[in-house]
């Protein structure tokens, strides 16, 4: 089934300890995210890897620049394939338009999701940038202006999932990392929720490391995972 909600996240420094992982895990029953540290180590050619053998790749580089700029990164990872790529939503409405305008012409187009307002940022961090209102003002107020400029989703807390899915279409993707499994220690996530959870409020994909990746036997992980949401 090529439909697995599950994004495993490739937090690994080297090329080689997240081969070792993925030699683990199927392509039928996950997909992977590679993020900024193993990509501005490896390269392209991990990615390439990785589509090689079979899975779908969520390339998380959270691109925020001009519009021109922001554009030309979306179709370099559109020609290297990937099957989601992601955006700062912050970066504003021309820039997500042109984003969804350079990947809008590719066969195998990859989605295209932004990033609200980043979970690590409270309130008095915002007020510190110029942004007064309240955290999840400016996630409800950013996710509009994301699927406005022609995005098809944004990555989102899952305690940010269910406004987000009273505020937005239905077709409108939700991508919630901060996931644990009630048998999973929590490691430095604070506002977390279990993979049921999350599905069952609307969130469409669940970005999920550690649980799989520091377990000892990562595809039991996976395995009780899919038990969990089949139920
Ligand atoms: O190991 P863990 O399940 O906590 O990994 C979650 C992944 O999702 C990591 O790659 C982390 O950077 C990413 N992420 C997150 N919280 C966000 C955005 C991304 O945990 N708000």
């Amino acid at each position: 089934m090529k439909s697995s909600p599950i994004i495993v996240a490739l937090d690994f420094p080297s090329k080689n300890l997240a081969l070792e992982l993925v030699e683990k895990l199927e392509p039928s029953r996950c997909r992977l995210k590679v993020g900024k540290e193993i990509f501005t180590r490896e390269g392209p050619q991990l990615v390439e890897e990785l589509q090689k053998r079979g899975f779908d790749v969520f390339l998380d580089l959270k691109y925020h620049d001009i519009p021109n700029t922001v554009a030309a990164a979306c179709r370099a990872a559109a020609d290297l394939g990937v099957w989601m790529v992601n955006v700062h939503a912050l970066g504003g409405e021309a820039m997500m338009e042109k984003a969804a305008e350079a990947l809008a012409g590719y066969e195998k187009r990859p989605m295209l999701i932004a990033v609200t307002i980043l979970t690590s940022m409270g309130g008095e961090d915002l007020i510190k940038i110029g942004l007064s209102e309240s955290p999840e003002a400016n996630v409800l107020n950013l996710a509009a202006l994301a699927e406005n400029s022609g995005a098809d989703g944004v990555v989102c807390s899952p305690k940010e999932v269910t406004a987000l899915r009273a505020a937005r279409t239905a077709e409108f993707q939700l991508v919630t990392p901060g996931i644990r499994p009630e048998w999973a220690a929590k490691g430095d996530q604070n506002r977390i929720t279990t993979p049921a959870q999350a599905i069952n409020m609307g969130s469409n994909y669940l970005v999920i490391g550690r649980p799989i990746t520091a377990a000892d036997d990562p595809m039991e992980a996976l395995g009780l995972i899919e038990q969990e949401l089949s139920r």
